[in-house]
């Protein structure tokens, strides 16, 4: 199986990538909604949060784990690799990276809209910038999410903030943003309005899912032996609101499970 885990449910941003490019790949899901937000936490918590919920799902039987929280990916790999080093192990980072290197920018400068955390952790910095030669600019935009749980796609105030907080990308004159957070791809339209068609939007979500495709189609003997049949969602913890709203978001009936683990 392929097991998928965020600190939340935004982490279902990816599944519906997932299950856009392979359909009937059973999946299992674990969503850390007892301690979402990771976003403003310290990289030692969030890398223990990552390690317990990589446990879960191998534990669950999944051969193959992608974090998809962006927060995790920019502080917890580590820490997840040298548990397990013999997983095959996705973030949502360097697909969105390559993503990145492959776009024929004039002046290689690149925004990164993402949480706190992610934004302090100067991974987009070290990957783009240092490596590849990208003037990246860097910013957290927190306020964002909870107005995306509230589903306020649309609402003059989320407007007001995201205009808010797009403002040092359009003054700082980026070709592309990248939209490191996992709520953030819910805001796309709102975010293309303000910025404009000649900014190119970069989904992790969806640089991730095709990533795992194609390395699925390099190692055929996993490809093979992945369940196929229906996914399971799990959350630490929930309420009707959450169950609501991850229906929303993957736009088709799902049912959440209690995850039975002890968190700490
Ligand atoms: N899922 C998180 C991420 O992509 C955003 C929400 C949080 O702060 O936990 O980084």
């Amino acid at each position: 199986m392929i097991g998928l885990f965020d600190s939340g449910i935004g982490g279902l941003t990816v599944v519906r990538e997932l299950k856009r490019l392979l359909p009937g790949v059973a999946l299992a899901y674990f969503g850390d909604t007892a301690r979402t937000p990771y976003g403003n936490k310290s990289a030692e918590v969030i890398s223990r949060y990552g390690l317990e919920a990589t446990k879960f799902l191998v534990e669950k039987g999944c051969q193959l784990v992608v974090v998809a929280c962006n927060t995790v990916s920019a502080v917890g790999l580590p820490a997840i690799r040298q548990a397990y080093p013999q997983l095959p192990l996705f973030d949502v980072i360097t697909p969105a990276v390559s993503a990145v290197s492959r776009l024929p920018l004039k002046r290689k400068k690149v925004g990164v809209m993402g949480t706190r955390a992610l934004v302090g952790s100067n991974i987009y910095q070290r990957l783009l910038a240092e490596v590849n030669g990208f003037t990246v600019v860097a910013r957290a935009a927190p306020l964002l999410v909870p107005l995306v749980e509230e589903g306020w796609f649309d609402k003059p105030e989320t407007k007001r903030l995201v205009r808010h907080y797009l403002r040092p990308f359009k003054q700082a004159q980026v070709e592309a943003l990248v939209l490191a957070c996992t709520h953030y791809p819910l805001l796309k339209e709102v975010i293309v309005s303000r910025l404009g068609k000649k900014i190119t939007i970069i989904d992790p979500a969806m640089a991730t899912a095709a990533a795992v495709v194609e390395w699925l189609k390099q190692h055929p003997g996993i490809d093979s032996r992945l369940e196929r049949g229906s996914s399971r969602f799990y959350v630490s913890d929930l309420t009707d609101h959450t169950q609501t709203i991850a229906q929303k978001w993957l736009g088709q009936k799902i049912t959440l499970e209690r995850a039975s683990l002890s968190l700490k």
